[in-house]
C-alpha cells in the first residue's frame, strides 16, 4: 500500500505546500478538478456572499483502493471546508484509510478538522495541521513546517 497527496485548489498556495508534501514524501500528488470551476472573480463574489457551489460535480474519482495513509488538504475560503473536498469524500471508498488533512489559511479555518473528522467517520483521521499566511514564506520556511508540524519528524 502507498501514500498519496490529494488536493483541492483556488489558490496557488495549497498547490505548492501539496507539491511540497509529496517531494517530501517521495509519493504522488493528485488533484480534484470539478466541472465549471467558477472564475477567480466569481468565486470572490460567491465567498463574499458566503456561497459555495451546491451542485459540485467531480470531473475526477482518484481512487484509493492501493492507498493507506491519504493526505488531504484545501484552501479555506470563508471559514468553509469547499463542497468539492466534501463530495470527494463522501464519493470514494475511504474505509480504514488513515487521512492527515490540511488546510491553507489567514488565521480561521472554521471547524474544517471537525468536519473532516465527521465525513470521514470510517476512516482514521489524524490531527493535520493549518497553514497560515504561506504566501509569507520560502519553500524552505514552509518544508520545515511540514516535517515539523504535519509529518512530526
Ligand atoms: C475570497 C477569499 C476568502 C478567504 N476566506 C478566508 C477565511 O474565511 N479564513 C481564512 O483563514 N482565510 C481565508 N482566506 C485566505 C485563504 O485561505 C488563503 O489565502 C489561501 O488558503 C492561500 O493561502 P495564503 O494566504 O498563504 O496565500 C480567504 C482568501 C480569499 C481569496
Amino acid at each position: 500500500m502507498k501514500d498519496i497527496v490529494i488536493f483541492y485548489s483556488n489558490s496557488e498556495e495549497i498547490r505548492r505546500l501539496s507539491d511540497l508534501i509529496g517531494k517530501i514524501c517521495n509519493i504522488e500528488v493528485k488533484e480534484i478538478e470539478i466541472i465549471n470551476k467558477d472564475s477567480k472573480i466569481k468565486s470572490l463574489i460567491k465567498t463574499i456572499l458566503k456561497k459555495d457551489n451546491d451542485n459540485v460535480e467531480l470531473k475526477n474519482i482518484i481512487d484509493l483502493s492501493n492507498y493507506q495513509n491519504v493526505y488531504i488538504g484545501c484552501h479555506i475560503f470563508s471559514s468553509k471546508i469547499p463542497n468539492a473536498i466534501k463530495k470527494y469524500l463522501s464519493t470514494v471508498n475511504i474505509d480504514n484509510k488513515t487521512i492527515i488533512p490540511y488546510c491553507t489559511d489567514s488565521g480561521d479555518f472554521g471547524n474544517y478538522f471537525e468536519e473532516i473528522k465527521k465525513i470521514c467517520n470510517t476512516s482514521i483521521v489524524k490531527k493535520g495541521y493549518n497553514f497560515s499566511f504561506l504566501s509569507d514564506k520560502n519553500d524552505k520556511e514552509v518544508e520545515k513546517l511540514i516535517k515539523l508540524k504535519l509529518l512530526n519528524l
